[in-house]
């Protein structure tokens, strides 16, 4: 009989690739869905024309009320109430407003401020003429120019901000996404983080807090966003940059706003989950070098080795 070995291997081999380059690479297209970054470049939100004066713009963000709703630290302005009520009032606790100008992109801000539901791309969920109003009341201008009105606001909220390359992971992460995602290995809850306690009872009324918040917040997104501990692990780094660019994308009709991050600020929400998910990257990177330098060490003496033994039988 024939040597039938090198058919059947054959045969292995093609069902491998068939498997390897078609079917898989479709299964997974199918399961998730390819979606590229923009670059955080926001093309559907009209240009700034105008270029904003920040002593005007200080004027106008007092005068819109802004800080009715929001605290304004860098400005010296509290918040006008504590997040469990605001969460009753809004939904959510509208975040501090100090580093804002650094955290978004100028072109969101100035679209936010003029229509929130637009900007944060939930218009599915609150449509003026159907009474459904966000909760972030638009600004209808002072009765000049608007759009100039608005720049000045802009230039005023990036002139208290610290410089955007001075953003950092947990500055990115709690105005961001902390207002509605906890993560539980950081000690961080949407009202802000746990403290350590010292009589377990006070840490038991924090925790009550921290569900009358959750109450509010599933109210108003329909339900509770998820802890983000593990989704660095769970969902990779693209995944969570793509979705948060425009959460549409990935899940169509999703009560997630889009925040309008820069792309810096994304950097640094990706570096705050990394720190809370994948606390050992660092050492995994560098245990991978020095095994790759075992490797080529341990086949120079197996080379040698194998050359001395034969050198004997040849
Ligand atoms: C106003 C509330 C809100 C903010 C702010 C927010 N999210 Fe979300 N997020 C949600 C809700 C609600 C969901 C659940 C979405 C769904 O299932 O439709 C969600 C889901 C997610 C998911 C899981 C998606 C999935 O497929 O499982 C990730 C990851 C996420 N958000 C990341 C972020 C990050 C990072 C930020 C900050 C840059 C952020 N979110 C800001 C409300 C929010
Ligand atoms: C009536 C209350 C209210 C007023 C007034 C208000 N906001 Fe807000 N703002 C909110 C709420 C609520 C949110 C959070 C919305 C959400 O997450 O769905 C918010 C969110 C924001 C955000 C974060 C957006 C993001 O993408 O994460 C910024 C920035 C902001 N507001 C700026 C302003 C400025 C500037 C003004 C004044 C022109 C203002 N707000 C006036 C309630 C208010």
């Amino acid at each position: 009989m024939k040597n039938k070995e090198p058919l059947i291997l054959a045969v292995v081999v093609f069902f491998t690739l068939v498997t390897y380059y078609l079917v898989e690479p479709f299964a997974h297209g199918v399961m998730h869905k390819h979606v590229e970054s923009e670059g955080f470049v926001y093309a559907d939100l009209p240009a700034i024309t105008k270029t904003g004066d920040a002593a005007t713009g200080k004027e106008l963000v007092m005068n819109a009320g802004c800080a009715g709703c929001h605290s304004i630290k860098a400005a010296g302005m509290p918040a006008p109430m504590d997040a469990v009520m605001s969460a009753q009032s809004y939904g959510v606790n509208p975040p501090d407003l100090s580093n804002a100008g650094a955290l978004y992109d100028a072109k969101f801000l100035a679209d936010l401020i003029k229509n929130p539901a637009h900007a944060l791309n939930v218009e599915h969920k609150f449509d003026a003429e159907k009474g459904q109003m966000h909760p972030m009341v638009a600004f209808y201008g002072m009765g000049g120019d608007i759009d100039q009105e608005i720049a000045d606001m802009v230039a005023y909220l990036q002139s208290i901000a610290v410089k955007p390359e001075e953003v950092t992971s947990t500055m990115a992460f709690e105005n961001a996404c902390g207002r509605c995602h906890a993560v539980g290995y950081e000690n961080w809850t949407q009202i802000g983080e746990k403290p350590k306690f010292k009589h377990e009872k006070d840490g038991l009324a924090f925790d009550i807090k921290v569900m009358e918040y959750q109450d509010s917040l599933k109210a108003y997104m329909g339900k509770l966003p998820p802890d983000l501990s593990m989704y660095i692990r769970s969902r990779n780094e693209h995944f969570i940059s793509t979705l948060v660019e425009n959460p549409q994308n990935h899940l169509a009709g999703t009560a997630m706003p889009r925040v309008g991050v820069t792309a810096h600020s994304m950097e640094k929400v990706i570096e705050y989950l990394e720190d809370a998910g994948d606390t050992k990257r660092h050492e995994r990177a560098a245990i991978g070098k020095n095994v790759m330098i075992y490797i080529v060490i341990f086949a120079i003496f197996a080379l040698l080795w194998k050359k001395q033994v034969w050198r004997d039988l040849h």
